[in-house]
């Protein structure tokens, strides 16, 4: 059922009946064993915890239609959500009023600006009043473009017509040549281009269609595209330690629950590695998750954006700090090598070579019958809504994305610095008193201040992330992104900080951070982790102390 280029695929009305399983655990590549585990919960730390499955979304649990959505709960404050500013304080960044509450078009109209580019703003609006910031809440790889990415992307300027919706054979073959030099054997049909991996991942939900299964925590974005497509986000706790990956024995339950209350589950989110944590699923993990997802019938939706920017295999057991993209791939495999025919894998230019603003992603669709059935899904969705990617972009992404080597190099050393500066700041968490993730990969990490709550309480009324976020920002100048914001359990006290927009502020120092030996030497690098230590040590001063910082601004 391969379809012509430029033919307009038709939309089937919705998804797949619910009767239509799109995987069976035959398709599962190394059933073994530790398939096994899964049901029994086995060695998951919270494999007992069953109301933490449904806790915060399906809390309401199993209960679909009563506020399943713990984005959307919780922390939704100001649920006006049109003021990004306004609703920074409270760190409310609802996804969108709970179904119950309102109607399917309300829920979507009430969608407010995604909480990282509304922290983005807030800090813009200080930093325009000359107050100093940190810029600590965009996910956002802070590097120049490379000189050979402008000379592509200036060279096919003249490129003014449509394209094909999948997009432009280039691309899609440099996408498949990539996907194959990571171990995923790749046809070109396989490959559909978009204008992002965002746009490309709601797409995906919708071809699906269904509820959707995402971890706790997770990126911003999946629960809130599940509202805005009507469906309902259930969040699945993570494994201690392993941002990114619902914990399968968890995942079966909640599926189930949602099942027994009328819902349909068709698909779960894994983020390889992860964002908001920085950290990277196990293998043993990511294999109990794909017979999981089996079992259950699900689609598995990889994202993996980051999936090159992997700086420490520590979980993974390949040591070298440094490895290359294909060790890591090797290290940390997609799913998509062992459950083909039910993943999806989407990835991007945006982190790895800072490219985020030219809006250009490429996705995998699964082996087999499955596969072509989603693409023509997707395709049909892609006409309807951005018709094609832009066609300039996509023949510069064509290049990147066929790896020659002045891009591997950007990327390796890319992926050093962010291993320097996200470490760096980890130890300045650390230090304080928070508890961190060792940062594997990208420039996340993922605090939890939980230890010195009590202190936290009694000199700054701080009591959930939000609080948290907010004294931050107000007090300190410092924008990060609340817990809540990712779906976590409001009262806990973890942020998500994101350290890629601290190698500069000129192209000139951005590219000096990149090729320095010693980026953190570097003296506007050596000052902003200097006023962290300050800002870290004056937060968590206890009351009495009569040496705390005047407030900027
Ligand atoms: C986990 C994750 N997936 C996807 C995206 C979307 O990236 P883009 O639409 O630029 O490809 C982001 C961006 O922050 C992300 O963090």
């Amino acid at each position: 059922m391969s379809m012509a280029e430029s033919a307009m695929p038709t939309i089937e009305s919705g998804a797949p009946s619910g009767g239509d399983a799109p995987c069976g655990s035959g398709n599962v590549s190394g059933g073994d064993a530790s398939g096994g585990d899964a049901a029994s919960g086995g060695d998951t730390g919270s494999g007992g915890d069953v109301s933490g499955a449904s806790g915060g979304d399906a809390g309401s649990g199993g209960d679909a239609g009563s506020g399943g959505d713990a984005a959307s709960g919780g922390d939704a404050g100001s649920g006006d959500g049109a003021d990004p500013k306004a609703a920074m304080p409270d760190g409310a960044f609802p996804a969108a009023a709970a179904p119950d509450e309102v109607g399917r078009s309300d829920a979507v109209a009430s969608i407010a600006v995604s909480a990282t580019l509304a922290a983005n703003e807030a800090l813009a609006s200080k930093r325009r009043a000359g107050i100093p910031v940190l810029p600590l809440a965009f996910g956002e790889a802070g590097l120049p473009v490379h000189a050979a990415l402008r000379e592509a992307l200036a060279a096919a300027a003249g490129r003014g017509g449509y394209g094909p919706v999948a997009g432009l054979t280039p691309l899609r073959e440099a996408g498949a040549g990539y996907w194959q030099r990571r171990g995923l054997p790749t046809q070109l049909e396989q490959v559909v281009c978009g204008p992002g991996s965002k746009p490309l991942l709601f797409g995906l939900l919708m071809a699906i269609g269904g509820d959707v299964a995402v971890p706790k925590p997770s990126w911003v974005s999946y629960a809130a595209q599940a509202t805005l497509m009507g469906a309902q986000p259930h969040f699945v706790p993570t494994p201690p330690g392993e941002g990114g990956i619902p914990d399968p024995y968890l995942l079966t339950k909640t599926v189930k629950a949602a099942r027994a209350a009328g819902r349909r589950i068709r698909s779960v989110v894994v983020t390889l590695p992860d964002n908001p944590t920085g950290t990277i699923a196990r293998q043993s993990t990511m294999r109990r998750l794909c017979m999981t997802a089996a079992e259950l019938g699900l689609t598995i939706i990889s994202d993996e954006i980051y999936r090159d920017l992997v700086h420490d295999l520590v979980n993974a057991s390949a040591g070298d700090a440094l490895a290359t993209a294909a060790a890591a791939a090797a290290a940390a495999p997609s799913p998509a090598t062992i459950a083909p025919d039910c993943t999806v894998v989407t990835t991007a230019l945006s982190k790895s070579l800072a490219l985020g603003g030219w809006r250009t992603g490429i996705a995998r669709l699964p082996d087999g019958r499955h596969g072509v059935a989603l693409r023509d899904r997707l395709l049909g969705i892609a006409s309807e809504v951005w018709s094609t990617p832009p066609g300039p972009v996509q023949q510069a992404a064509a290049y990147a994305f066929n790896e020659p080597q002045v891009l591997t190099d950007r990327v390796s050393a890319s992926r050093r610095l962010h291993s320097q500066m996200a470490r760096a700041v980890a130890a300045r968490f650390t230090s304080v008193g928070a508890q961190v993730p060792f940062p594997q990969a990208a420039f996340y990490l993922y605090p939890d201040f939980g230890p010195v709550r009590e202190q936290l309480r009694l000199t700054h009324g701080v009591n959930t992330s939000a609080d948290l976020s907010a004294l931050l920002l107000d007090r300190y100048g410092i924008g990060v992104l609340p817990g809540s914001a990712f779906g976590d359990d409001s009262p806990a006290l973890r942020l998500r900080v994101a350290t890629g927009m601290l190698y500069g502020n000129t192209e000139h120092e951005r590219e000096a951070a990149l090729s320095a030996s010693e980026p953190l030497a570097l003296p506007w690098i050596a000052s902003t982790l200097t006023r962290l230590d300050e800002v870290l040590e004056d937060l968590t001063l206890s009351g009495s102390s009569g040496r705390r910082m005047p407030r900027p601004g």
